[in-house]
């Protein structure tokens, strides 16, 4: 099996005293989408943002690669970080710039492509994400569902091997959140890219992850990890009811 692209090994994750969850340990495979589910409040953002290191362990570690990235020295730190994408909801675009700028800023900054490759390369991905035509828009011309995308394309400015979603069709309307589903197999299938992604979309979930990390609210740490169809049969009693619920969302927070 290839190497996994993260491990997490023993992760206790914490805010002062108020442990959000414990002893969390999984990969992250190179091509998989894994979403991570779990009830409001239980720790879904916090672990991505110990995953990107914006947030360090109280214990245990988060390796990338071989490398830890909470005992990485700045430069390896920055390395690693043009190897994800990063796509969350306070992810917005830079108002002052246009579409197709925003999606430059990271070849420009860490990239030597020249101002007309950068620009190639940016109406590439914006075509990638079904924006071909808002190049020279301002984001506030878009629509929530586009500018999700727009992110998502600038998410993919330094081709990553890995992205970042967080609740990603949040506050869409049911075919903007079906476009993203696409997006999201397309980037899977056909460039090879691993997606790790907070949803509780039952539809999203069922139709895009390959393995689900399901993170529990009340006992504070991990209780299932697998394809949602095997959970949804063979999960423990309260995955399997998470997985069960009948159309109606009851919980539409994204805190
Ligand atoms: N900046 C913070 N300071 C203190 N506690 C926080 C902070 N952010 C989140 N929390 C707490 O951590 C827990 C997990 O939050 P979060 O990861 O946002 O949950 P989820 O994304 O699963 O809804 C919650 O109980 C929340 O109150
Ligand atoms: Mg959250």
């Amino acid at each position: 099996m290839a190497a996994p692209l993260i491990r997490v090994q023993g992760l206790t994750m914490a805010f002062g005293d108020n442990v959000v969850q414990r002893d969390l340990a999984f990969d992250v495979l190179p091509g998989e989408v894994l979403a991570i589910a779990g009830g409001s409040g239980c720790g879904k953002s916090t672990l991505l943002r110990h995953l990107i290191g914006l947030q360090a362990p109280a214990a245990g570690q988060v390796l990338h690669g071989t490398q830890d990235l909470y005992a990485a020295d700045a430069q390896t730190l920055a390395t690693l970080r043009q190897r994800f994408g990063v796509a969350f909801q306070a992810g917005a675009l830079w108002s002052s710039m246009t579409v197709g700028e925003n999606v430059m800023l990271p070849m420009q900054l860490f990239t030597p492509l020249d101002a007309q490759a950068c620009e190639q390369a940016a109406r590439f991905k914006l075509a990638l994400v079904g924006l071909a035509n808002s190049f020279d828009a301002e984001p506030a011309q878009l629509s929530g569902g586009m500018r999700k995308r727009a992110a998502i394309a600038r998410a993919l400015a330094l081709d990553p091997p890995l992205l970042f979603l967080d609740e990603p069709s949040a506050g869409l309307d049911p075919l903007s959140s079906a476009q993203l589903d696409e997006l999201i197999q397309h980037l899977r299938d056909d460039l090879g890219t691993a997606v790790v992604m907070v949803s509780h979309e039952l539809g999203s979930l069922f139709a895009l992850a390959d393995r689900l990390l399901f993170l529990d609210a009340h006992t504070k740490t991990m209780t299932a990890l697998g394809p949602p169809d095997d959970l949804l049969h063979h999960g423990p009693p309260g995955v399997q009811a998470f997985l069960r619920r009948d159309a109606t969302p009851t919980e539409t927070s994204t805190a």
